[in-house]
């Protein structure tokens, strides 16, 4: 397609290659570059997806610089995430980012204060609200379908060796992974964070250099409490990747065990009914281009832009605190201390969109 958005994919990974074969499949989308500090994973992808040795580079500020592109899509490791998404925003390039926006709060904020100065979109790769049974999860809780909720709880348990960056990564378990089930609790819930105490450990078999379990016990506001337990070195029964969770209201209880199918309990009964999942087309990665390039249209808003994301990175960074020192984190306290201010302001893009160019 000759008017097609032209996209710069920074970073040709496991999961870069992933976001290469959802572009693809999107006849909206062409590829204006590849980019990557690893010459055999550029090239390898270059050939798996017939970008000519022109359009490849090793530097996103060499793409950035001679590249015409409509976004940028920053598929790094964390490491690299803030130089690559603010180079891109302050260009006026908008960015979809995977997740984690950063590696730490700080360094999200001075991400999203680049996309708020230039006035240009930012959306995170927080994959699993573009799933039905946790849009399923969140209506059913938005629809009273539970009652008032009362607490939630998460038990994620799935032995994961990755090899690479991740296995020196101080707190995998939380920046990494729990990021997905905290963004998934708030998304659900409807709520942000209040308070965090957590706990996050080693076990003597971890094959993770830094700490691949924790236990959190966080406030969501409206002291809507929740408690969270992840192992990425787990021993005995397992779970599934979103984990074990346990959303409890006053008129019932929603419960997800399997990734895919989510159970309701009305009232004090034992005995749960399917609940009814949401057609969503496209699903998954698909819908997150999707609704990027819709957001870049100005037809939709973002799923999650910065703007929400912030608290997502809030409460993992809050967890990571917290361990550290032994004491319960104020969530709002935390995000003013990193220098945000926890009000939520209407993002400039919304009101310009970026012009799409065609040709
Ligand atoms: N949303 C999800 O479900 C999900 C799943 C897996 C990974 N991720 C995220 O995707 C990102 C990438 O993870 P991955 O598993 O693909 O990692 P990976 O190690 O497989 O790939 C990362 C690639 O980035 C390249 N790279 C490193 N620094 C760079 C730089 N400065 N400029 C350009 N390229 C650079 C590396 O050479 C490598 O090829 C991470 O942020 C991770 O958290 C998200």
């Amino acid at each position: 397609m000759n008017d097609a958005l032209r996209m710069i994919v920074v970073g040709t990974g496991t999961m870069g290659r992933a976001w290469l074969e959802v572009l693809r499949a999107d006849e909206r989308w062409t590829l204006a570059a590849l980019v990557d500090v690893a010459p055999d994973a550029l090239n390898a992808a270059g050939e798996a997806f017939g970008v000519p040795e022109e359009q490849r580079y090793g530097s996103a500020d060499a793409a950035f610089e001679q590249v015409t592109a409509d976004a940028v899509l920053v598929v790094t490791p964390p490491e690299a995430h803030r130089v690559i998404s603010i180079a891109a925003l302050s260009r006026g390039l908008p960015v979809f980012s995977e997740k984690p926006l950063a590696t730490n709060l700080s360094d999200g904020i001075a991400v999203l204060r680049a996309a708020r100065q230039s006035g240009t979109l930012l959306m995170v790769s927080q994959s699993r609200r573009w799933m039905p049974h946790i849009v399923a999860m969140r209506d059913a809780v938005r629809n009273g379908r539970i009652g008032e909720p009362g607490y939630i709880t998460c038990q994620f348990r799935v032995p994961f060796r990755f090899g690479g960056w991740r296995d020196s990564m101080p707190e995998v378990l939380i920046e990494d992974l729990a990021i997905h089930h905290f963004d998934t609790i708030r998304f659900i819930a409807g709520r942000n964070g209040q308070r965090v105490f957590a706990h996050s450990f080693r076990p003597a078999w971890s094959w993770f250099r830094g700490n691949s379990c924790a236990s959190v016990n966080l406030q969501l506001t409206g002291d809507l409490p929740v408690n969270y337990f992840g192992s990425w070195v787990a021993r005995g029964p397992r779970s599934s990747w979103d984990g074990e969770l346990i959303v409890a209201g006053s008129e019932g209880a929603l419960l997800l065990r399997d990734d895919e199918s989510v159970w309701i309990f009305t009232g004090e009964d034992e005995i749960p009914r399917p609940l009814e999942l949401p057609r969503l087309e496209p699903a998954g990665m698909a819908r997150g281009l999707d609704i990027f390039t819709r957001a870049l249209r100005g037809e939709a808003a973002p799923e999650p832009d910065g703007e929400d994301n912030i608290f997502s990175l809030a409460l993992t960074s809050a967890a990571v605190a917290s361990s550290r020192t032994g004491m319960t984190v104020d969530v709002d306290a935390h995000l003013r201390a990193a220098g945000w201010s926890p009000a939520r302001l209407q993002p400039a893009w919304r009101s310009r969109p970026p012009a799409v160019r065609s040709g």
